[in-house]
């Protein structure tokens, strides 16, 4: 009875205290020194992460009302490739995924959007694949007991499918979500990956996708 009463005493503290930072989009306790210790420091490292002051050679690959996409590629000045690395730092400390080795890393595409505020709050990394593996719809209602068990566990075809191109990472910068930025940088990749093709959908593969890129690529695939 009485870690029942401790629960939900914590609970309520928890939900009390939260807040998220406006700038970094980090969700916090503040009453909790230990929270804010953490929070500054990953305010900053972030802020620094995702500070783009603009490039003299920078490629320019879409213009939007709200910012741009700039492409940068394996050959490109130190620089561009510093701010791609630290920017797939922190998506990757964000996604908890280990550092992954690239298989072709010097024919991986990456498209950074940035925002009128002079952030990247987007990053797409794109490599070329040979087949892929689709992902099966998921079977839905009380009557199916895998649903539940776990988030990551898609089911695939054991059938592989002809690709063309791989996203190895997605994301958008948290509060900067859900204003088409995902895919305004997949309808740049489709049009940017190979010279003079726009890639279809079936071309396209999501590597290793998360909840929210699942939602977002069956969207996308299907409008
Ligand atoms: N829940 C439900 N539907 C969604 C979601 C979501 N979380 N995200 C996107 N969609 C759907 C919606 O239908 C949306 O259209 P609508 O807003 O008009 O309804 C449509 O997809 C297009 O969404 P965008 O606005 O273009 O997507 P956004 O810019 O918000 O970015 C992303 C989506 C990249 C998945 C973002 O949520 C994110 O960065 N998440 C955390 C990182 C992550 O999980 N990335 C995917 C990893 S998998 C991989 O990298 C291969
Ligand atoms: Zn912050």
């Amino acid at each position: 009875k009485e870690t029942k009463d401790q629960l939900i005493i914590d609970a309520g503290q928890k939900h009390f205290g939260a807040t998220m930072c406006k700038s970094c989009g980090m969700i916090y306790t503040a009453s909790n020194p230990e929270d804010e210790v953490q929070h500054v420091q990953h305010h900053h490292r972030f802020l620094e992460g995702i500070k783009y002051a603009g490039w003299k050679k920078e490629r320019v690959v879409a213009e939007f009302w709200d910012g741009k996409i700039v492409l940068v590629l394996p050959h490109d000045p130190g620089y561009a490739i510093k701010k791609v690395e630290d920017v797939q730092e922190l998506v990757d400390h964000e996604l908890g995924f280990q550092q992954v080795v690239s298989r072709c890393p010097n024919k991986t595409k990456t498209f950074l959007f940035i925002s009128d505020e002079k952030r990247v709050v987007g990053c797409l990394v794109a490599e070329p694949i040979k087949q892929a593996f689709r992902v099966l719809s998921e079977p839905t209602g009380p009557e199916s007991p895998s649903s539940k068990e776990c988030h990551r566990a898609w089911q695939c075809s054991d059938v592989p499918e002809p690709a063309v191109c791989g996203i190895s990472r997605i994301w958008v910068f948290r509060l900067k979500r859900r204003k088409r930025i995902a895919r305004r940088l997949v309808d740049t990749l489709r049009n940017r990956f190979m010279f003079g093709c726009f890639l279809s959908t079936n071309e396209i593969a999501f590597s290793d996708p998360t909840p929210d890129g699942k939602l977002f690529a069956t969207k996308y695939c299907n409008t």
